[in-house]
Parts: structure tokens; sequence; C-alpha cells
């Protein structure tokens, strides 16, 4: 009888927005039907609509939410040092701005080596083809700014004079020789790079906000928010 089965036709899955109830018992039915017959992959070869309920695993649910904060953390306090006067407390800033920027890195790079190893979970069927491509190139843009922007920032600081002293022990290498023209230019590159950065983050939230809670297709659950 399994090998016989047929998952429902797609208009099924996207009626469950409309919350008919006989609707979503037909849809909960087939999702129990596909788990038994392919508990363990993401995709069933026969039933398409378990893709629905796909999620990223553990590790990078917990690499994207601390990779998230500290940027966000980061982009906070490189916007307020900036504007404090000369003194114990900027300096302090600057550091910790500084060792969040390494800790990016190091997270950035844990998370590319986890893309490198995984394919992330299929998007939902629903999703128009313009809406994967764009979700692609604003995942492609936001792993390359993770490592452009503190890269930037700490050949800024090598260039600038003041190398980085990782939590104040650990001596990390400059990248180029102090030079004052060269810190001159880093210094704006570091920063149109920090806002670029900032553009598609709030690009990227806002996408997955309106998939939430307009499309309604619970896209937070991928990322380990609710169910
Ligand atoms: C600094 C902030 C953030 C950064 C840098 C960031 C970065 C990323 C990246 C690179 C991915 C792609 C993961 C991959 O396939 O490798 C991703 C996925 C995702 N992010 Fe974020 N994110 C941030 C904040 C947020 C916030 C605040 C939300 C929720 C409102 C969110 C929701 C999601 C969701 C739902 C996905 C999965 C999308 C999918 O299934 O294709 N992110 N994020």
């Amino acid at each position: 009888m399994l090998r016989n089965y047929r998952p429902a036709p797609r208009t099924l899955i996207h009626t469950r927005t409309n919350s008919r109830i006989s609707d979503n018992f037909l849809y909960e039915s087939e999702l129990i039907l596909c788990a038994a017959v392919t508990p363990h992959r993401f995709v069933s070869p026969i039933c398409h609509v378990t893709s629905d309920r796909a999620r990223y695993n553990s590790v990078a649910i917990f690499l994207h939410w601390l990779l998230a904060i500290a940027i966000i953390g980061s982009l906070c306090v490189g916007l307020y040092m900036t504007n404090i006067p000369m003194s114990p407390t900027r300096l302090k800033f600057y550091n910790w701005h500084k060792w969040a920027g390494i800790l990016i890195l190091l997270l950035s790079a844990a998370r590319l080596l986890w893309r490198l190893l995984h394919n992330p979970p299929p998007l939902p069927n629903s999703t128009p083809s313009w809406q994967q491509l764009a979700a692609h190139t604003g995942h492609g843009a936001l792993y390359v700014l993770f490592f452009a922007v503190p890269l930037a920032g700490w050949a800024y600081s090598s260039a600038a004079g003041f190398p980085i002293v990782l939590f104040g022990v650990i001596p990390l290498p400059d990248w180029v020789p102090k030079d004052r023209e060269l810190a001159e230019l880093l210094k704006p590159i570091h920063q149109y790079l920090a806002y670029a950065l900032a553009a598609t983050i709030i690009t990227h939230v806002a996408a997955a906000l309106k998939h939430q809670f307009v499309d309604r297709d619970r896209i937070l659950a991928r990322m380990g928010l609710g169910k």
C-alpha cells in the first residue's frame, strides 16, 4: 500500500494557512505517513511535504544565534565608540570591538566549515524560485561580509599602529606594516563594509519576518525559533 502512496497535490499544503480543519487533518495524516516511510530524511523521494518541516541542526542553530549576537553587538559598539571623547572608556570600547571582531572571524570560520560539510534544509516547496535565488544570494553576501568586515578592521588596526592584543593577553600578528596613508585608506573600507553588512542583515531579518508573519510558512522554526 505504501509503495503506491502518492502525496496530495501541493495546493493542499498551501490551504493550511486558511486553517481549514479538514485540510489540516489530511496534511497531518500525510506527514505521519511520510515520516513512517522515510523517518531519517528531510525530503522523502515520495513525500515532498516533509521539506516544509525541515530545520537546521542544533550546531548550525547555535552558531547562527551566537554569530548574530556577536555581529549586532559589534556593530552597536562600533557606532557608539567613535562618538565618545578620547578617554580610558573609549580605549576599552575599542578593545571590546576588536575582540568581538576576532570572535566573529572564528565563529564565521566554524559556520562556513559547517556549511561546506552539510546541505542546508531545503526551502519550503511553496517558495518561488526568485525568492530561493534571493535567499541564496543574500546568504552568500553575508558569508563574504562575515570575513571582509573584521579582516579590514584588523588590517586598519595594524596600519594605524594599534596591534590587537586578544583579551589583553594574546598579541595577534600585524597584517600590514604601520603606514599612515594605508590606514587612511583602510578606515573607510572597514566602515563601508560594516554598513553593507548592516544593510544585508536588515534585509535578511525583514525577509525572515515577512515569511513568518505574512506568508505564515513558519520559517523561524527552521532556525530553532518555535515549532
Ligand atoms: C546579525 C544577524 C544575523 C546574521 C548575520 C544572520 C545570518 C544568517 C545566515 C548566513 C543564514 C544562512 C545559513 C546557511 O544556510 O548557511 C541565516 C539563515 C537564517 N536566519 Fe539569520 N542572521 C541574522 C539574524 C537573524 C534574525 C534576527 C532572524 C530572525 C528574525 C534570522 C532568521 C534566519 C532564518 C529563519 C534563517 C534560515 C533561512 C532558511 O531557512 O533558508 N536571522 N542567517
